[in-house]
């Protein structure tokens, strides 16, 4: 018998990545998607919630609960990424808006009511942020006790190298560094396992513009479809003949852990240098004798390597029903 699903919440801020990350937690078999939160980030968060439920409807998961959370960061003044994700934050695609309305509650109290809900059966859920950390900075903060409900925080964020929104800061921890400060230190206090799918990692499963055009043709209304229309459309931003999956690399790990080499390393943010603020400082001192600073609370499992083409072709298998041929 096949093991049980791995109950899973994706919190996001979709973001044509964000969109290529929905649609295989929506259809792969190994994962129960239990819910969906959205923050400002790659767009504001009208647009985020409006991205996400319609990526909820073409892959027909119309039942999956989503509610939107924070519409800012916690200190930062909001500023979006939408020279990069399309004055809509996903592409312009031009996809018809979703019917449906998001939960009448904080995204943050659908978080509580669900992790509260998986400790009650023991059956604790995977925690797949992939945005700035607003929302669960919030959540561990307000509601300690969601502990007991999460099995590990999985989060896209952070670089143990170089940035992306700057040349110190990946975009989500940039985005707002104080919430991913905070979560890295409730995660700590409170023992909750962390895995950091960051940029050394992120940008090695590629899909080519040739296989976007194969999930075109292949169901164009459909998943497999809008699968390839958000590869086709970095393709054209990037004037690249290839893309990454981004942080759907990030629920690959969460299906197949065996596809990312992980460093056990302790992580801080840094809050106030003027170039480096956001960036996730990853000590790979061996052996770390000393720090004047102390030793940092947070530990985290840091991937520092990944089977792209693995990742890739799992993507591609699962949001293309295996028709998409060819390698990267
Ligand atoms: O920095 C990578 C992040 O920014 C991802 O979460 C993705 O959405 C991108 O826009
Ligand atoms: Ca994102």
């Amino acid at each position: 018998m096949p093991p049980a699903p791995l109950p899973v919440i994706l919190d996001v801020d979709t973001g044509v990545d964000d969109a290529c990350a929905l649609l295989l937690a929506a259809r792969h078999p190994a994962l129960d998607l239990r819910a969906v939160t959205c923050v400002a980030g790659n767009a504001p968060l009208d647009l985020v919630v409006a991205n996400t439920l319609t990526v909820l409807d073409v892959a027909g998961r119309h039942e999956v609960p989503v509610a939107a959370g924070a519409g800012r960061p916690l200190l930062e003044d909001p500023a979006d990424a939408r020279h990069v994700h399309g004055r809509d934050g996903m592409g312009d695609l031009g996809r018809p808006r979703s019917a449906r309305v998001p939960q009448p509650v904080h995204a943050v109290e659908l978080l509580r009511s669900q992790l509260m809900a998986a400790a009650r059966t023991g059956e604790p859920i995977t925690l797949i942020p992939l945005a700035p950390l607003t929302n669960i900075a919030l959540l561990l903060r307000t509601y300690p006790a969601v502990a007991q409900g999460i099995s590990r925080v999985l989060f896209m964020g952070g670089s143990a190298s170089t940035g992306n929104a700057t040349a110190s800061a990946e975009f989500n921890v940039f985005h707002d560094p104080e919430a991913a400060a905070i979560v890295l230190d409730a995660c700590a206090a409170l023992g909750v396992p962390v895995t950091m799918y960051g940029l050394d990692v992120f940008y090695e499963p590629q899909v080519t513009a040739a296989q976007a055009g194969e999930l075109i043709a292949a169901d164009p209304a459909g998943p497999a479809g809008l699968a390839g229309e958000l590869i086709a459309y970095q393709c054209a931003r990037f004037e690249s003949q290839s893309a990454t999956i981004g942080d759907a690399g990030a629920v690959c790990a969460a299906i197949a852990p065996g596809g990312i080499v992980t460093r056990t390393l302790p992580v801080r943010v840094e809050l106030s240098g003027r170039h480096t603020r956001g960036r996730t400082v990853v000590d790979q001192r061996d052996p770390l004798t000393h720090d004047p600073h102390g030793r940092p609370d947070a530990v985290v499992d840091v991937a520092v390597d990944v089977d792209g083409a693995a990742f890739s072709r799992l993507w591609l298998d699962t949001v293309g029903f295996h028709t998409v041929g060819g390698g990267c």
